[in-house]
């Protein structure tokens, strides 16, 4: 895409909220812009609806996915809310018909509901998408319990996701944390027999240490490690970048909007008393005070690229590397038109060194997880 293009389309998705072609007309956007919102078929949203071109793609190891993909863990109420299975479905294939073609869940997303709800929204057009799950958890009474990476788990928790998703296959199945308890030769031992049976194209790990990374790879190649990166949490790029980049894996920054906090939905004036922010350091009210220079960053980064926040966000991480490809979260069809179109935004290296001037005067308040979530993470 080429940058005309791409800060038409980013600042048409910002001022229309994105999918109408009639909004395309109305702003006056040229006919090769026109073109391309007539797209490929099938469309949820009727004929020449589909935006395919409209995303660029990466690759991650072996596979290709939309550059950016959409995280489904929200939609499941995980941050609060509740949300209809109707609206959430709608949600996903408006995913589709803007291009997305790369779809995160797990089997602890509600536990079940989220992989169940994907499923759905996907089946008619299941050979067009790539579908990633992850096993790991055990799940009983339907609350998720310990760790357990045992390969009798992990073959039981691959048939509820094979059956939930509608299909005959995973594209790409993480390990969702590293199971102290069973060795990762193990584990990737089974991931490659389902490889072998056709049940699963793509490894990934979620979480996991360069060492196990390693250790994964040399039994049964990694395609992507999906890890917590955003401009709120960078750890990833001192402990696993050189590793990724070595051995050719990609990776799924997941969290890439800071749960909210980069898209200025989220402020020092936020509370949460309840709900899974409450627990997480980084949205106590010091903290959110004490950050508040970081948003205020990407905001006027925001307005010099003439693009939203959220765009900023995505876009920067985008152009770490060609082999990262971020998962954003939400349960609003306006938040999906919006972050997506950090599609068409591109940052120069000067751009980005100067922005990295500037972050580089804000310091950091709080640990992006609580003690048990932290003590479940490999180091
Ligand atoms: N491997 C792991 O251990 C792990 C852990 C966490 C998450 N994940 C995966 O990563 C995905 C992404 O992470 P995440 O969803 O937790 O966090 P995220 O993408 O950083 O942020 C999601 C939050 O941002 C808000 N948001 C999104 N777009 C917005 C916009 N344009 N304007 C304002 N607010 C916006 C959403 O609220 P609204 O709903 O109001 O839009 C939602 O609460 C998850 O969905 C899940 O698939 C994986």
């Amino acid at each position: 895409m080429n940058s005309t293009h791409g800060s038409l389309l980013a600042r048409r998705r910002f001022l229309t909220g994105g999918l109408a072609v009639g909004a395309a007309a109305l702003l006056g956007a040229p006919l090769h812009d026109m073109a391309c919102a007539a797209a490929t078929r099938p469309s949820f949203a009727g004929e020449g609806q589909r935006r395919a071109d409209a995303m660029p793609q990466r690759r991650l190891g072996a596979l290709e996915v939309s550059a950016i993909g959409l995280g489904c863990l929200p939609m499941v109420g995980y941050y609060g809310g509740s949300y209809a299975k109707k609206d959430m479905i709608a949600l996903i294939r408006r995913a589709f018909d803007s291009g997305v073609t790369f779809f995160d869940t797990a089997e602890v997303y509600g536990p079940y509901t989220s992989e169940e709800w994907v499923g759905e929204a996907l089946a008619p057009v299941r050979h067009q998408v790539t579908i990633a799950t992850k096993f790991g958890f055990g799940v009983e009474e339907g609350q998720p319990t310990a760790l357990n990476s045992r390969p009798d788990h992990i073959r039981r928790a691959v048939e509820g996701s094979l059956r939930r998703l509608r299909t005959d296959h995973i594209d790409l199945l993480y390990q969702h944390r590293v199971d102290p308890k069973v060795p990762m030769e193990d584990v990737a031992g089974t991931v490659q027999d389902l490889i072998r049976e056709g049940k699963v194209l793509h490894f990934g790990l979620s979480e996991a240490s360069a060492r196990s990374i390693r250790r994964a790879h040399a039994v049964q190649p990694v395609s992507a490690v999906q890890s917590e990166y955003s401009l709120l949490w960078r750890e990833p790029e001192t402990k696993i970048f050189p590793t990724l980049q070595e051995l050719g894996i990609g990776l799924v920054p997941y969290c890439p909007l800071g749960r909210g906090f980069l898209t200025g939905a989220i402020d020092e004036h936020s509370r949460f008393s309840t709900g899974r922010l409450a627990t997480l350091p980084q949205f106590t009210p010091e903290a959110l005070k004490h950050n508040m220079p970081l948003p205020h960053l990407i905001r006027a980064w925001a307005e010099r690229k003439h693009c939203t926040m959220s765009q900023f966000a995505i876009a920067w991480l985008l152009a770490q590397a060609p082999w990262i490809a971020p998962i954003p979260g939400t349960t609003n069809p306006a938040h999906l038109d919006d972050f997506l179109g950090a599609a068409g935004v591109s940052l120069t290296a000067e751009e980005l060194q100067a922005f990295e001037r500037e972050y580089a005067r804000i310091e950091l308040m709080g640990h992006r997880a609580d003690a048990f979530t932290e003590s479940q993470i490999d180091k």
